[in-house]
C-alpha cells in the first residue's frame, strides 16, 4: 500500500437547492517519497481532495490511509497529534495569524509539541533562512508581500518535520526566481530527506518537478508515473 492511500472515495457538496459530486469512488495510491501534482481546472475539486487527505475534511464514503493509518479511525485529538506529527500544510490563503511576527507563526506548530519557546523560537528561524527570509523574522504578516507570506507558510509547514508535505498552489504568488527557489528547496526534502509532496497547482515549473501526476476528472483520480531519465536512458 501507498504512503497516501484512497479506496472509492466520495464527497459531494450537498445543500437544498444543489449537490455537487466532486469525487466519485476515486482510488489513488502515492508511494512514499513523492513529489506528486494534482492538475484539474478550476473549481475541479483539487483543494477539496487535499483537504480530505489532511483529515481537515471526511469523504462522505470510502477510505483513506496515510502511512499505515486509516484516518478515520482517530478521534478528533488523536487526529490533530497525527497531522501535526506526520503532515505539513501549505493554504492556497496562508491561513497565517496576523498578530504573531513570521518567526512566531513559523514556530506555533511547535507548540503542541511541547517545545519550549526559546527553542521553538531558534528552530523557526532556521526554516526561515532555508526560505530566504531571515531579514523578515519580526514582522507581522501584514508588513509582508503576498509571495513573502506564502514563503512564511511553506517554512511553518516545514517546522515539525514532517513526512508529507500538502500543498495548495505553493507558487501562485511567486515571482519566478523565487518560485525556483522554493521548488528546489521543496526537490532537495524530497531527494536528500525523503519528504513527500502532493501539491494542487496550475503552475507548469511545479509540474515539471513532478514524478507523479494525478488528474482529477469526472470524479475519478488517474496518476501518470513520469519516468526518470534514468529509466528512459534503459528504454532507450
Ligand atoms: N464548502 C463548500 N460547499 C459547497 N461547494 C463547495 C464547497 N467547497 C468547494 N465547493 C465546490 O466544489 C468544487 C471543488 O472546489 P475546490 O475548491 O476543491 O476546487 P479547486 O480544484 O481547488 O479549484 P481552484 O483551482 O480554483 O482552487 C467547486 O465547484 C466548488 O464550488
Ligand atoms: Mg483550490
Amino acid at each position: 500500500m501507498g504512503q497516501i492511500s484512497l479506496r472509492s472515495v466520495c464527497r459531494t457538496y450537498a445543500s437544498e437547492a444543489f449537490s455537487l459530486t466532486v469525487l466519485d469512488q476515486a482510488d489513488l495510491e502515492i508511494p512514499d517519497s513523492a513529489f506528486a501534482v494534482i492538475c484539474g481546472p478550476s473549481g475541479s475539486g483539487k483543494s477539496t481532495l487535499l483537504n480530505m487527505i489532511g483529515a481537515l475534511d471526511r469523504p462522505d464514503g470510502g477510505t483513506i490511509t496515510i502511512a499505515g493509518t486509516d484516518i478515520a479511525t482517530l478521534n478528533e485529538k488523536q487526529l490533530a497529534k497525527f497531522r501535526n506529527e506526520t503532515i505539513g500544510f501549505v493554504f492556497q490563503s496562508f491561513h497565517l495569524l496576523p498578530v504573531l511576527t513570521a518567526a512566531e507563526n513559523v514556530a506555533w506548530p511547535l507548540y503542541f509539541q511541547g517545545v519550549k519557546r526559546r527553542e521553538r523560537m531558534e528552530i523557526a528561524r532556521e526554516k526561515l533562512a532555508l526560505v530566504g527570509l531571515s531579514d523578515h523574522a519580526n514582522k507581522l504578516p501584514g508588513k509582508l508581500s503576498g509571495g513573502q507570506r506564502q514563503r512564511v507558510a511553506i517554512a511553518r509547514a516545514l517546522v515539525c518535520n514532517p513526512r508529507i508535505i500538502l500543498a495548495d498552489e505553493p507558487t501562485a504568488n511567486l515571482d519566478r526566481k523565487t518560485a525556483q527557489g522554493v521548488l528546489d528547496l521543496m526537490s532537495d526534502l524530497n531527494a536528500h530527506h525523503g519528504v513527500s509532496f502532493l501539491c494542487a497547482t496550475h503552475d507548469n515549473l511545479v509540474v515539471e518537478h513532478a514524478r507523479q501526476i494525478i488528474s482529477l476528472s469526472e470524479g475519478k483520480l488517474h496518476m501518470q508515473v513520469v519516468p526518470t531519465l534514468n529509466e528512459v536512458a534503459r528504454h532507450a
